[in-house]
C-alpha cells in the first residue's frame, strides 16, 4: 500500500510550518519539518566549532546526527539528548543551515532520515525539495509562497513573540540572501514541482490557506 504524502514546499517565512502542522493535525497524519533537520545539523556544526566549509567533517556530523522529534502543538527537537528547540528558530541557525544544505553529500546522507517519516496513515512534509526530490511520488503537492516583505514581517513578529531580539531590515536581507542561496544551489534547489498547486499567501490569512490545502485532499 502506498502511504499518502502531502508535500508543502516554498521559501522561508511563507507559513509552511504553521500550515503543515495544522493540516497534519486535522488529518491525523505525521509531520516532517525537513528544515529542522538541516537546522539541527547547523547547531551540531556550530557546537563542535567546525568550519562551515569543511565538507568532510560536516558529512561525518550528518552521518552521526542523533535526533529525536516530538510534535504536539509545537515541535520539540533533541540533539544527542539535549533539547535544542530554542536555538532552532534563530536566524543565525537558518543561515548556517542553508550553507550546509547546499552540500550534495550532506543532502544524500539526510535523504533516508527524511524518507523514514513516511508512515501510516500519512505524512505532511514541509521543506524546499519535498515534492521534487524526497517524495516525488507524493499524491498532493503544494508550493506555498508570499512576497519577501510579507515573509520578513511575519518572521519579525514570530521572533518578537518568542522574546527574541530582532531587526526588520536585517531579517529582510537575511531572508533574501537565504532565498538566493536555496534557489541557486545545484543540488535540490528550491523549485516548484510541475504538479504542485501554487499558493501565494501574501494577502491570505492562515485559515484560508489551510482550507485551500485541505480542499486539495478532500
Ligand atoms: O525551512 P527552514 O527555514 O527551517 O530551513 C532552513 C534551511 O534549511 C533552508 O534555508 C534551506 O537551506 C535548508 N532546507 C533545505 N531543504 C529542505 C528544508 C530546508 O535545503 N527540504
Amino acid at each position: 500500500m502506498t502511504i499518502p504524502v502531502l508535500t508543502i514546499d516554498g521559501p522561508s517565512g511563507a507559513g509552511k510550518g504553521t500550515v503543515s502542522r495544522l493540516v497534519a493535525k486535522q488529518l491525523g497524519w505525521h509531520y516532517l519539518d525537513s528544515g529542522s533537520i538541516y537546522r539541527s545539523l547547523a547547531i551540531a556544526v556550530l557546537q563542535q566549532s567546525v568550519d562551515v566549509n569543511d565538507v568532510a567533517e560536516i558529512v561525518k556530523i550528518a552521518q552521526n546526527l542523533a535526533l529525536e522529534f516530538e510534535c504536539n502543538d509545537e515541535l520539540t527537537v533533541k540533539l544527542n539528548g539535549e533539547d535544542i528547540t530554542a536555538q532552532l528558530g534563530l536566524e543565525s541557525t537558518g543561515a548556517v543551515a542553508s550553507v550546509v544544505a547546499a552540500v550534495p553529500q550532506v543532502r544524500q546522507v539526510l535523504l533516508q532520515k527524511q524518507k523514514d517519516f513516511r508512515q501510516l496513515p500519512g505524512l505532511v512534509a514541509d521543506g524546499r525539495d519535498m515534492g521534487t526530490v524526497v517524495f516525488p511520488d507524493a499524491i498532493h503537492k503544494v508550493f506555498l509562497t508570499a512576497s519577501a516583505s510579507q515573509r520578513a514581517g511575519r518572521r519579525y513578529k514570530q521572533l518578537k513573540e518568542k522574546g527574541i531580539d530582532a531587526n526588520l531590515s536585517h531579517i529582510t536581507s537575511e531572508i533574501e540572501e537565504r532565498d538566493r542561496r536555496d534557489r541557486e544551489r545545484e543540488t535540490a534547489p528550491l523549485a516548484m514541482a510541475s504538479d504542485a498547486l501554487y499558493i501565494d499567501s501574501s494577502d491570505m490569512g492562515i485559515t484560508a490557506v489551510i482550507e485551500e490545502v485541505l480542499s486539495l485532499i478532500r
